[in-house]
């Protein structure tokens, strides 16, 4: 990665972070232990990817790097639905996992009634945060639109119902076609959303939003093959989660069906591929969602 993306990603990062930290109200009255658990699992880090593409996609539209700030409570909503699904995800009933972003999963340090709360409090509350978004100048139409893009991509047709077709794939997946559509909905339906609201903010145009989204499929495929090449090759350290998960639970993957060199080309071709969709769509500019892409092709966590 150049030294210029990743002095940018780390700035992006902190913004998310300071504002992840102060989202849940002060001076709300909340359960301490479910606040606790909510909070331990979205300070644990994390690449923060889906948040940063948000502000990114709100920059490409405007051509200006700072003050994406409207931006923001979809940035916040989107992590916090992302944090909820990883623990979920982590669950012994899910994929049974002990580590995630370095420290112990959620249910391991609180326990499974308060991990499986906290996720749905973090669920719930996305919905809160983005609905502020009118305070910070985004009209009121587009953030009924996000509202509804964000239900709709990481709920039952979008990324749940993703999880719930590779719960079921354990029991045997034989056709690639069958595994693109488990990584397009639990993976790349979330990405494309923060691509889409990030381009609301920015008051893209419906061409934008739709380069938006097809760049954030792209990617969001990739994503995961990449995540898939990882559980096989990558190091439990720099993840932060473990290795061999997938085989360990009978998961059938991209390495697994086609191999990991084939997998590897597979993800530089849907990184061109969305490279190509942000480009035919008129940005102010789409240098940095460029830039990503590729870095996203040789990461190691
Ligand atoms: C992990 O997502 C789950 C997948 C969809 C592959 P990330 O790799 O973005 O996890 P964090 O947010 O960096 O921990
Ligand atoms: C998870 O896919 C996708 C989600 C929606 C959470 P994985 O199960 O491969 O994610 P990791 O490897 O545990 O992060
Ligand atoms: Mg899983
Ligand atoms: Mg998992
Ligand atoms: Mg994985």
């Amino acid at each position: 990665m150049t030294e210029d993306l990743s002095v940018y990603l780390d700035s992006r990062r902190t913004l998310v972070e300071q504002a992840l930290m102060n989202a849940i109200p002060a001076d709300w009255n909340v359960n301490a232990r479910l606040r606790e658990s909510a909070m331990y699992s979205l300070a644990a880090g994390g690449k923060r990817l889906r948040p940063i593409f948000v502000l990114t996609a709100a920059e490409a539209v405007r051509g200006e790097e700072e003050d994406a700030r409207s931006a923001m409570p979809f940035a916040v909503a989107v992590e916090m639905v992302h944090t909820y699904s990883l623990i979920h995800d982590d669950l012994p009933a899910m994929d049974d996992d002990d580590y995630r972003r370095g420290i112990p999963t959620n249910h391991k340090v609180y326990g499974e009634a308060t991990a499986i709360l906290a996720g749905d409090g973090l669920l719930t509350h996305a919905f809160y945060v983005a609905s502020q978004a009118p305070s910070l100048g985004v009209s009121a139409e587009r953030t009924l639109a996000v509202v509804g893009d964000l239900a709709r991509l990481a709920g039952l047709p979008g990324m749940v119902g993703g999880q719930a077709d590779d719960m079921e794939g354990e029991q045997g997946i034989t056709s690639i076609g069958q595994l693109e559509h488990i990584h397009l909905h639990k993976t790349s339906d979330l990405i494309a959303f923060s691509l889409r609201a990030g381009g609301h903010a920015g008051g893209a145009s419906d061409r934008q939003l739709d380069a938006l989204g097809r760049y954030g499929t792209n990617v969001g495929l990739a994503f995961q093959i990449q995540d898939d090449i990882l559980d096989i090759t990558g190091d439990q350290d720099i993840l932060g989660k473990p290795v061999g998960s997938d085989e360990r639970q009978g998961k059938v993957t991209y390495p697994y069906l086609i191999g990991l060199e084939a997998s590897r080309r597979r993800v530089a071709d849907l990184t061109e591929e969305a490279i190509g969709a942000i480009r035919s769509a008129d940005l102010a500019d789409c240098s940095r969602l460029e830039q990503i892409a590729r870095y996203l092709t040789s990461r190691d966590k």
